[in-house]
């Protein structure tokens, strides 16, 4: 195995997922573990080679941290990532300095292809024979002098020592983050030193972490019992999914149907959890409160308040009814939180200015309800957590698909919600998706569904004229919304085939009673936003 040493920076979990990409098992400790724990840890042989991460505190403030020293005892190779590289430098007697500038952004690095780490790796070659590497650089201290035994491995112009090497001890630092995509050839870097450098067995694969995970959550859970919020959603389907692998009927899921889901979404989640996984499922049916709620409310902010609101009220409820009836202690509340929402929820206290949306938000529930927090996703990235529910038998169309926000329909009726308008959208909305689903793209041969990151129907709450037969229509409107997009910050409106807009319009008018006209929406995030509300 490979042990990544945590400095705190908020990329160290990528660090942790290159290597798994590289099919070896890693572990992320914090840097501050002892010179004893190190050993013990190196004692069965089994540790390959160490990861120094960076640190946050290497931007933005003065840090003193320390890699255990036994790390460069171990005989094993170690490899610093920009503060990792200083840290190594100061450790084994060279100098670090503050730097005069701070260096953020990209970076075109001179990689001296003699070592073992760098060698043949670059991303252009330049006409005096220098390999050239697009990478990714975010310091203010700089290593000015390097220990003894190193050389140097690669430079730029504001940064003449961007990696050193000492090859006799398989010891190597770069200042640049490999471990981001902007750095083009970061995954091969990485992964030249974890299977060649370490000769770490590149045997890990997604099953290997599930038994992982289950004996994590054994070892934490221990005989105590633990709900769930399920709401059908990628993330809260495979934690349960998990979960229920780990500690079957100790773990008890609680589904609160708002009234504001998709079509025959509630069947399928009780079909797939209850009926397929034998999990212990309660389906709490909440929507007449919910619309009653929402009733008369036609302010978007307000209608998500309105339902965040409600949806903990009711979990909460429910929660304490399963708490007082179970007869084994409900000690845990599990949430489907990823790697990323830990990154969002650490970064919107210093940067986020606005609000644009209020998002679903159950932050501060465990504490309410005197509950621990159990959270087996938290290091995992989004892709990785789709592999891990195929890995539990969680079937792919659930598992890949699209986002679906946690007010539901809510903030895809415009105005106030009326179950007549949920109704209707629901099954305009299921036109469009089997559409989708359907329709292939020649070159590709994709379905449009998976060419698409999200794609949805809104009702617009008002009426136009039409004709059918030899009659006129007075319906409503709804539109066609697809997205395609990486990040959901920003998005282009999908060009979707025109013979796929006109069926899926053909159906939903003819099939949909009450709605007799559809559009398509050409606008793209900024400034739009994908949801209409
Ligand atoms: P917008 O509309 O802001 O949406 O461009 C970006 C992404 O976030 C989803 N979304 C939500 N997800 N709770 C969620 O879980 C919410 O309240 C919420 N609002 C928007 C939206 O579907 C899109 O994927």
């Amino acid at each position: 195995k490979i042990l990544i040493l945590d400095f705190g920076s908020q990329v160290t979990q990528l660090i942790a997922r290159r290597v798994r990409e590289a099919h070896v098992y890693s572990e992320v400790h914090p840097c501050d573990v002892t010179d004893d724990w190190v050993r013990r840890h190196a004692a069965d042989g089994t540790l390959k080679g160490v990861i120094l991460s960076g640190s946050h505190a290497s931007v933005y403030e003065e840090t003193t941290d320390k890699a255990p020293q036994a790390v460069f005892e171990l005989g094993v190779p170690v490899l610093g990532i920009c503060y990792g590289m200083q840290t190594m430098a100061h450790q084994l007697g060279g100098k670090v300095e503050g730097g005069h500038k701070r260096e953020f952004g990209f970076a075109a690095v001179r990689a001296r292809g003699h070592t073992a780490l760098l060698r043949d790796i670059a991303d252009y070659t330049t006409p005096e024979g220098h390999g050239m590497l697009n990478v990714w650089m975010s310091h203010g201290d700089k290593v000015v002098e390097m220990p003894p035994g190193f050389k140097l491995m690669a430079s730029t112009d504001s940064c003449p020592i961007a990696g050193m090497a000492d090859e006799a001890r398989r010891f190597y630092a770069i200042q640049f983050h490999a471990e981001v995509t902007h750095t083009v050839q970061g995954r091969a870097i990485l992964e030249r030193f974890v299977r060649d450098i370490c000769q770490a067995r590149p045997d890990w694969v997604m099953r290997d972490h599930i038994a992982e995970a289950v004996e994590a959550i054994r070892r934490q859970v221990g005989d105590e019992e633990v709900i769930l919020g399920l709401s059908g959603g990628v993330d809260s389907s495979v934690a349960a999914a998990l979960i229920h692998r780990a500690i079957g009927d100790q773990l008890t899921c609680v589904f609160v149907d708002h009234g504001l889901l998709r079509l025959d979404e509630g069947d399928m989640v009780m079909d797939m959890f209850a009926g397929r996984l034998h999990a212990k499922v309660v389906r709490v049916d909440a929507s007449e409160r919910f619309l009653g709620k929402l009733a008369g409310v036609s302010d978007p902010e307000a209608k998500r308040k309105i339902i965040g609101r409600e949806f903990v009220e009711v979990f909460k409820a429910e929660a304490a009814r399963i708490k007082e009836t179970h007869s084994r202690h409900v000690a845990w509340l599990a949430q489907g939180t990823i790697y990323p929402d830990v990154i969002e929820s650490g970064g919107a206290k210093s940067k986020k200015a606005v609000t644009i949306k209020s998002h679903h938000n159950v932050g501060g529930l465990p504490e309410q309800l005197g509950l621990k927090l159990l959270e087996p996703l938290r290091d995992l990235f989004k892709d990785e957590v789709r592999e891990l529910g195929v890995a539990l038998g969680l079937p792919a169309e659930m598992v890949y698909r699209h986002p679906f926000p946690g007010p539901g329909l809510g903030v895809r009726i415009l105005g106030e919600v009326k179950k007549e308008y949920a109704d209707l959208l629901r099954r305009a909305d299921a036109i469009f998706i089997e559409e989708l689903r359907e329709a292939r793209d020649a070159s590709t041969g994709k379905s449009w569904y998976d060419l698409t990151s999200q794609a949805f129907t809104v009702f617009l709450p008002v009426k136009s004229v039409g004709v059918m037969g030899d009659g006129r229509t007075y319906d409503y409107v709804v539109a066609l919304r697809a997205v395609q997009t990486s990040d959901f910050m920003t998005a282009d409106w999908a060009e979707l085939p025109y013979a796929l807009l006109k069926r899926v319009s053909g159906r939903i008018i003819n099939e949909v009673r009450g709605i007799n006209r559809v559009t398509y929406d050409v606008s793209s995030k900024p400034p739009a936003t994908i949801e209409w509300e």
